[in-house]
């Protein structure tokens, strides 16, 4: 049997890891997957997680199942750093879940069950793994403009004339914060806009928050979805621990959906519940403790606050340093919008062959349409990457 099955293959990001660890050369740059890298290029553990860890080490008793839908304590934690106060909690349906991917695939599912004919509306461009899970579960795709590359911002307009063709039963994907890809992030009265124009249609957003913290501040990072939220008669929100606790092989991140009342919440709890438990049953645990200790005390809720600065002005600065390189290297400002975006990513436009003279020549990685990992970057490898350029544009 085995043998008639289809030949897939891995989505760009994915492809791009598997050969650049075949790659056996010391100088090979990796701008690549997007996990945050520090000036000497490692990917650190929080203190505020090593500080947890030692905590839940010393005090745990058990490691027997928590519930289908994970600890209520994780809920609370994060539920409340996500909404705040803009929704009442009765409304909120929730599950943790193992990543971000999870999230997205439950919520999809869950909004499968309710409209199976619904369409998922998909940025243009975005996270590869949002077509790949809609194609998975047989939805079909439509793409609204987002991006405009004259101006590196978002192409506002051509957004809202496409969002104005959802229906009821369709889901909007948006981003949270850190457009991935494009660092293109809307502003306040934006998302002001997206909850008219979805309140007019009746589809449903769905909003991935991956990169709370990484924008302008953890909280300024939730104030477009929190306004949707408050706004919208119901929504969905795929939480992420990965990046904002630095946890990516714990596996930790919530589902949401805000429904219109309680009651109808308590329907929505029934079904993610009941995802879970057929997918994977229950959830881990480990990560989703880790980020509730951290949560929930104050002191370590500010020093993990104060790491994620710290993360966020090394991505700022380094976005200033590349622009400031490929000015004196090209002679031109032709990339100083990189400087305006926001977190890990933003796009250069370049084409499959110049990626591959720019991995095999300088072994300089970035993902298709030249997706750079802005935390890739450090003091000895921006003349480097700047020179490649310089060379191959
Ligand atoms: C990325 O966009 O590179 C990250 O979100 C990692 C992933 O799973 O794709």
């Amino acid at each position: 049997m085995l043998n008639a099955l289809p030949i897939r293959d891995p989505d760009p990001i994915i492809r791009l890891m598997q050969i650049y660890q075949a790659d056996t050369r010391a100088n090979k740059i990796d701008l690549g997957v997007g996990v945050y890298r520090d000036a000497f290029g490692t990917t650190p553990i929080f203190r505020t997680v090593k500080a947890a860890e030692e905590l839940i080490l010393a005090t745990q008793e058990t490691k027997s199942y928590v519930g289908l839908g994970g600890d209520p304590a994780f809920h609370a934690a994060t539920r409340d750093l996500v909404f705040g106060s803009s929704v009442d909690a009765e409304r909120i349906a929730a599950v943790a879940v193992p990543g971000g991917s999870s999230a997205i695939r439950q919520l999809l599912d869950l909004a499968r069950m309710a409209s199976p004919m619904g369409r998922i509306w998909i940025s243009d461009p975005s996270w590869p793994n949002h077509a790949g899970i809609s194609e998975a579960i047989g939805a079909p795709i439509w793409r609204y403009r987002y991006y405009d590359r004259e101006t590196g911002s978002v192409d506002f307009d051509a957004m809202m004339d496409d969002l104005s063709e959802s229906s009821p039963g369709d889901v909007v994907i948006l981003h949270a914060s850190c457009h991935n890809p494009t660092g293109a992030d809307l502003d306040l009265d934006q998302w002001d806009a997206v909850a008219d124009v979805l309140g007019q249609t009746g589809a449903m957003a769905l909003v991935d928050a991956a990169y709370l913290g990484f924008g302008q501040g953890v909280i300024a990072d939730t104030e477009g979805l929190r306004t949707l939220a408050e706004r919208l008669p119901q929504m969905m929100v795929a939480l992420s621990g990965s990046k904002i606790f630095g946890m990516y092989r714990e596996r930790v991140a919530m589902a949401f959906a805000v429904a219109e009342t309680p009651k109808i919440a308590r329907v929505a709890q029934a079904g993610l519940v009941s995802l879970n438990r057929l997918n994977f049953a229950f959830p881990p645990d480990h990560g989703a403790r880790v980020a509730t200790e951290i949560l929930t005390d104050a002191e370590m809720r500010a020093d993990w606050e104060a790491e994620l600065g710290d993360m966020r002005k090394r991505i700022a600065s380094n976005r200033i340093a590349l622009v400031g390189a490929l000015e004196i290297a090209l002679g031109s400002d032709r990339f100083a919008y990189l400087a305006e975006q926001r977190g890990l990513f933003s796009i250069l436009g370049f084409d499959d062959a110049l990626l591959n003279r720019l991995r095999e020549t300088h072994g300089v990685y970035m993902v298709e349409d030249g997706r750079l990992n802005m935390a890739g970057l450090t003091d000895e490898n921006i003349p480097l990457v700047a020179a490649a350029f310089a060379a191959e544009l």
